[in-house]
């Protein structure tokens, strides 16, 4: 049975488009049930609207407190009782109520190999600290932001003179290979998170320095 999955979106989806291009290949064995993002604005929306996925839209200005907004997401997610939770480009943080609802059912893909480079900005950050190997994460998400145990990682080298947009460009094309892998992996329960740590068919994932650039 696919594995049902919500995904939760802020902008334009590049990453909702390639979990569904996944499934719809037959790589990845899992159903979006539902896209929900927090701006009306997110082109993902129409992604999911055009394939007749249902939509949830929950702006946070639209609640007079955080938390309220964080519980009006909760019980947004919990409605449609999905397996796991995708963060894909969704630029928000969770409240901790919220990780805690879905423990070890949310992941979140970030563009930078953590523990590098948490938070925002990670390309340009990246290019100021003259790194030669830069690329993504998915990762289980816990209330300690971009902290919780890595599933995948995907690297990519940095080349001289890049800027920070054609660096953004070949780590989003990383996420596009990692994150559809990482959901194959997971609908096949072939993940599991001992001691904090993710093993993989039973073996450690591998060190973000032992990965092999992706060829740009
Ligand atoms: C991506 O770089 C992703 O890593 C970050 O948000 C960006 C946009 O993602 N979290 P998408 O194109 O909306 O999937």
């Amino acid at each position: 049975m696919p594995l049902p999955i919500v995904v939760l979106i802020s902008g334009t989806g590049s990453n909702l488009r390639a979990v569904l291009g996944a499934i719809d290949e037959g790589r990845c064995d899992a159903r979006v049930i539902a896209v929900i993002s927090d701006r009306e604005s997110a082109k993902g929306l129409d992604l999911a609207r055009d394939r007749g996925i249902a939509t949830a839209v929950i702006k946070l200005k639209d609640f007079a407190a955080r938390e309220l907004w964080d519980a009006a997401l909760t019980r947004a997610i919990a409605g449609y009782d999905p397996a796991l939770i995708v963060l894909a480009g969704f630029m928000k943080l969770l409240g901790t109520h919220t990780v805690a609802r879905f423990p070890q059912r949310i992941i979140n893909i970030h563009p930078a190999l953590l523990p590098a480079f948490k938070g925002l900005d990670t390309h340009r950050r990246a290019l100021e600290s003259r790194v030669e190997r830069h690329g993504a994460t998915v990762h289980f998400v816990v209330p300690e932001m971009d902290s919780g145990p890595i599933i995948l990682q995907g690297a990519v080298s940095v080349h001289p003179g890049d800027s920070e947009e054609a660096l953004a460009a070949r780590v989003l094309k990383t996420e596009h290979r990692i994150y559809p892998l990482s959901l194959k992996l997971l609908a096949e329960g072939r993940v599991k998170v001992v001691d904090g740590h993710c093993l993989i068919d039973g073996l450690p994932v591998p060190d973000s320095e032992s990965l092999v650039p992706d060829p740009t």
